[in-house]
């Protein structure tokens, strides 16, 4: 049987993350978060006192990735997201990772019968094929403040200045560089989340997937 594969692209901090888990779990697809792959390549170069923005290094973790040795607190700091989007940036390291997320899209771990993955070259790069294709926004203004509130939420010190120039040299870094920008696909069904609560989200979004699954099984 073949896969339906959800693809969700969108900036940091946009609520990409959140809405693919949820249609994850609504749809019982499995999800995979491709965002972890370059936040766990970024973190085994620092782990190793190098710089994710050397090839040869960068390569050499994303060949021997292995994602069992991080733990979500290991990724989801902002210096691993400023690694991953440095790594993100150079084309061997991508195509080093880009069979692995075809293969869980097309055959999905436990037999589900679907996967939805998030990214930024998802319905673009990864599975050009997707069944539906979202991709998320939300301002920059309402981005700093979600990222802000998750930081604290887990005890990092955040200072706002930062964060904001994090983001917006992530943001610049991932649409600007040469290989899979972030850009929406011709066909991807976009939604600006700024004025919205994962819920409604989440909603809207369970609409269009519902009706997208509906015409692929066609
Ligand atoms: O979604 P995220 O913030 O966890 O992603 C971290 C970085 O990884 C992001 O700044 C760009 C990169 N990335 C990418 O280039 N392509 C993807 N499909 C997913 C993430």
């Amino acid at each position: 049987m073949t896969s339906v594969i959800v693809a969700i692209d969108g900036s940091a901090a946009s609520g990409k993350g959140t809405l693919a888990k949820k249609i994850a779990a609504h749809f019982d697809f499995a999800y995979l978060d491709s965002g972890s792959l370059y936040r766990a390549i970024g973190v085994s170069v620092l782990r190793k006192g190098g710089d994710p923005t050397n090839e040869s290094q960068a390569v050499a973790a994303a060949k021997t990735l292995d994602i069992a040795q991080f733990t979500p607190e290991d990724l989801r700091t902002e210096a691993a997201g400023v690694a991953a989007s440095q790594v993100a940036a150079i084309p061997s390291v991508r195509a080093a990772i880009l069979q692995f997320q075809r293969d869980f899209a097309h055959t999905p771990p436990q037999g589900k019968r679907g996967a939805v993955l998030d990214g930024r070259d998802i319905g673009t790069v990864v599975c050009p094929d997707a069944a539906a294709k979202i991709f998320v926004s939300a301002s920059l203004e309402v981005r700093v403040g979600r990222r802000i509130k998750e930081l604290r939420g887990k005890g990092e010190a955040v200072i706002e200045a930062r964060v904001r120039a994090d983001l917006e040299a992530r943001d610049a870094r991932d649409s600007s560089r040469a290989v899979a920008p972030m850009k929406p696909a011709e066909d991807a069904w976009q939604i600006d989340t700024s004025a919205l609560d994962p819920d409604q989200v989440f909603d809207l979004s369970k609409i269009f997937v519902a009706d997208k699954i509906a015409k692929a099984a066609v």
